[in-house]
């Protein structure tokens, strides 16, 4: 039989990890967070001191590293090690939209996402799933909130894993919106709504309604 897939994308902070973690849980899924990928890559770009232009390097970066996932997706062991927490620290935060923009890169983290949709049951959460990883996806959900909403959520996040240090709530909701920017307004896949996608405006959502709000979209296509 056919896997299932799944594809949540929307911009920085809209819930996207959070509400495809348990709805895989729920659905018995494997939940692959492709921002996971590139944060992995843009750690490795910056713990080698390499240019975050310097597409001919990060590409080799890229073609010679390995993604494995725990099974609840909440784990990323690159190169055989655990770098789930590295990949979430500000300095990658700072970086990381610009070395998504790098065209070739993205080839070689989408061929690999890809392959994974190939052999499991997924759900996928990203920026272009639904328009370019998983154009066929049997189930695409674009997930938004305001601004303000999407840093409360993600300072709240930092402040409870003491992971905030010195920032602060105006730092992070400014990276939220250069990577927004940066992220809808490249050339190569930007964020954007999947035509076919159905859109969820979760500002004044618990994570429980959108988690139900999927799962029930994904019983009906699978009826
Ligand atoms: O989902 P996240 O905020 O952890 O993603 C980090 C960055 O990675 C995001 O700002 C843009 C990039 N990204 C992307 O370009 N394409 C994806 N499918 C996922 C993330």
């Amino acid at each position: 039989m056919k896997n299932i897939s799944v594809a949540i994308d929307g911009p920085a902070g809209a819930g996207k990890s959070t509400v495809a973690k348990k709805v895989a849980k729920k659905m018995d899924l494997l939940y692959i967070d492709t921002g996971a990928m590139y944060r992995a890559i843009t750690f490795l770009v910056l713990q080698e001191g390499i240019a975050i232009d310097d597409e001919q390097k990060i590409i080799n970066i890229a073609k010679n590293t390995t993604f494995d996932f725990s099974k609840d997706g909440s784990e990323i062991f690159v190169n055989g090690e655990n770098r789930s927490k590295e990949i979430r620290t500000p300095m990658v935060s700072e970086n990381v939209s610009f070395v998504s923009q790098i065209g070739a890169l993205r080839t070689v983290l989408v061929n690999a996402q890809q392959k994974l949709a190939d052999n499991h049951d997924v759900i996928m959460d990203g920026r272009d799933i639904g328009t370019h990883v998983l154009p066929k996806a049997d189930l695409k959900v674009f997930l938004t909130a305001s601004v303000e909403e999407r840093a409360t959520r993600r300072f709240e996040e930092l402040s409870r894993q003491n992971k905030a240090g010195s920032v602060t709530f105006e730092a992070v909701k400014k990276n939220i919106i250069q990577r927004d920017t940066i992220d809808s307004n490249r050339e190569q896949a930007p964020l954007v709504k999947a035509e076919d996608a159905v859109e969820i405006d979760t500002t004044t959502l618990t994570t429980n309604e959108v988690v139900d709000r999927i799962i029930s979209l994904i019983r009906k296509i699978h009826r």
